[in-house]
């Protein structure tokens, strides 16, 4: 096997890394092998924020650059290739601050200091990616960055008072040059990739590359952004042999807007997801801004997110309701499954050996259709479900005359509620239906007690959601809500 290389640039330097362990983290990198210690671990699991860097890639067309924030704990170094790496030792200028940075400093937005290095780097692409501060949207790029001294308010103020600077970067003026050293990674002769004694990392372009690489090593794990798995490395103390990415693989990076469903590469990251799906059903905004952080929505891809076949992942649940249909490949060989056929017992699929999830399948929505889609978390921003519902009706002349349910956390897999939705199906949109299929939540499931809540707390949850979507079709709000068990 030839020498692999992956090349990235660290701020303007180039950097090629070819006998390096593939299950080493960028964070671990940037602080042990390279001493930029700047960049702050927290809790090396996705939560805290202190280890945020930026990195740039060329965008569509290649004229300007994309800035994405992640958390580099969770992020492997055979993620960056063809990519500029930015830290908080980048930002500084001969001169001066930057303005990321000043602001923090003018709005006293920093007390023991920890984590302002992760909330530079937030603010710092929040920036770049930004031409006008808007409150809600600088509240999402900070969702991911925990400060326990300092208070959000001087923070956010901080980040509206960038914006009073108007002047370019450093980035800015050096763009042109930028990406000029990315187009050259891009002509690098290597096979991209790590070769090592402690694992190999494949980085390949093609789907047919990648499925006939799964065949070649069925014992591979696929990478997607790494937000599941590295915690099985940071966390668990697990060592891959043979890790496969999916980043680079531009099939699977699509959303195609086909007849009567839009298809969706398993590689689409949630974030790039939630552009494309919130337009169409509007309900799913709420969900997609609580899925995690910004920095974990940008890096988390959807076929990551069923792969972990978690039974509180958000998707599920969403795409149990919509009826999607899952595209899977092995070798040269596809075929299409349910997504009610997918998840077989707890982190079991009906994937077989190096078979993976290709695309996603979803129905477009048409007349007289709903979905109701509500998320309950111990904190509002960055943290997993505890329980949660997606319900999809068809409503004709005041009759459902269809409906799908599902819920996330009820039981050992996501599955839909077969008994509830009997209960609904043909009946008026009427609260004595809602109540029946509410008592019937509880033949559906029986969920499992856990650090995260109890089997009956769950239930309860559940049949409330189900009552406040009633509410929430009937334009009642949330008025009549109710907190205690239905008979
Ligand atoms: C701080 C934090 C907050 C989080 N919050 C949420 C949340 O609010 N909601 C939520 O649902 N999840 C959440 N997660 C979990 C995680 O981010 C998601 O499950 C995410 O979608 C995983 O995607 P990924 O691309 O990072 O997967 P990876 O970590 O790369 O992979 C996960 C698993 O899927 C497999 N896999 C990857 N791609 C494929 C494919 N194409 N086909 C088959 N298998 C594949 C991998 O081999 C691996 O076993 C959170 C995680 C963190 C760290
Ligand atoms: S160290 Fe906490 S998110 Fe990375
Ligand atoms: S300043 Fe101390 S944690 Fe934020």
């Amino acid at each position: 096997m030839g020498k692999k290389l992956i090349t990235f640039l660290l701020n303007e330097e180039l950097k090629q890394l070819s006998d390096t362990d593939p299950n080493l983290t960028v964070l671990e990198y940037l602080r042990d092998d390279l001493g930029l210690t700047g960049t702050k671990e927290g809790c090396a699991s996705g939560d805290c924020g202190a280890c945020t860097v930026v990195t740039a890639e060329m965008g569509p067309g290649g004229e300007r650059l994309q800035y994405q924030s992640s958390n580099s704990c969770i992020a492997l170094v055979g993620s960056l290739h063809g990519k500029q790496l930015l830290t908080v030792e980048h930002l500084r200028s001969e001169k001066s601050l930057h303005v990321a940075q000043s602001c923090l400093v003018n709005s006293h937005g920093s007390q023991c200091g920890f984590c302002t290095p992760g909330f530079v780097m937030s603010l710092f692409c929040y920036r770049k990616n930004h031409n006008e501060p808007d409150l809600e949207t600088i509240k999402e790029a900070l969702g991911g960055n925990l400060c326990r001294c300092t208070g959000y308010k001087p923070i956010i103020e901080g980040a509206q008072k960038m914006f009073l600077d108007k002047s370019r970067d450093q980035f800015d003026s050096r763009e042109p040059i930028t990406i000029k050293a990315l187009n050259e990674i891009r002509q690098v002769k290597e096979e991209i990739g790590l070769i090592a004694k402690a694992g190999k990392f494949f980085s390949p372009v093609t789907s047919d590359e990648l499925a006939s690489l799964f065949c070649r090593y069925p014992s591979a794990r696929l990478v997607g952004g790494t937000t599941d798995l590295a915690l099985e490395i940071t966390q668990s103390l697990s060592s891959f042999d043979v890790l496969i990415a999916v980043d680079r693989v531009q099939e699977i990076k699509t959303i195609v807007d086909s007849e009567g469903f839009l298809s969706v590469g398993a590689g689409v990251s949630i974030e790039e997801l939630s552009r494309a799906l919130v337009g169409v059903y509007p309900s799913l905004k709420e969900v997609f801004v609580r899925f995690g952080s910004l920095q974990v929505r940008n890096k988390a891809t959807i076929g990551g997110n069923l792969g972990t076949a978690s039974a509180i992942g958000d998707m599920a649940p969403i795409l149990l309701a919509l009826d999607a249909i899952l595209v899977l490949r092995r070798g040269d060989v596809t075929r299409q499954l349910s997504i009610s056929e997918f998840f077989i017992s707890y982190k079991e699929t009906a994937l077989e050996t190096s078979e993976y999830i290709e695309r996603i399948l979803i129905p477009r929505k048409t007349e007289n259709e709903v979905l109701r889609v509500y998320k309950i978390s111990k904190r509002l921003d960055d943290d997993i479900s505890t329980c949660s519902l997606a319900i999809w009706l068809r409503l004709e002349d005041e009759l459902i005359s269809d409906v799908r349910i599902a819920f996330g956390g009820l039981s050992e897999i996501p599955k839909r509620a077969a008994v509830s939705e009997d209960c609904l199906r043909g009946g008026r949109l009427d609260e004595h239906q809602f109540i029946r299929a509410m008592s019937a939540v509880e033949a559906d499931y029986a969920p499992i007690s856990d650090f995260r809540a109890s089997s009956s707390y769950r239930l309860i949850v559940g049949k409330n959601l189900l009552w406040r979507t009633y509410l929430d079709i009937h334009g009642d709000g949330l008025r009549k809500l109710r907190v205690t068990e239905i008979d």
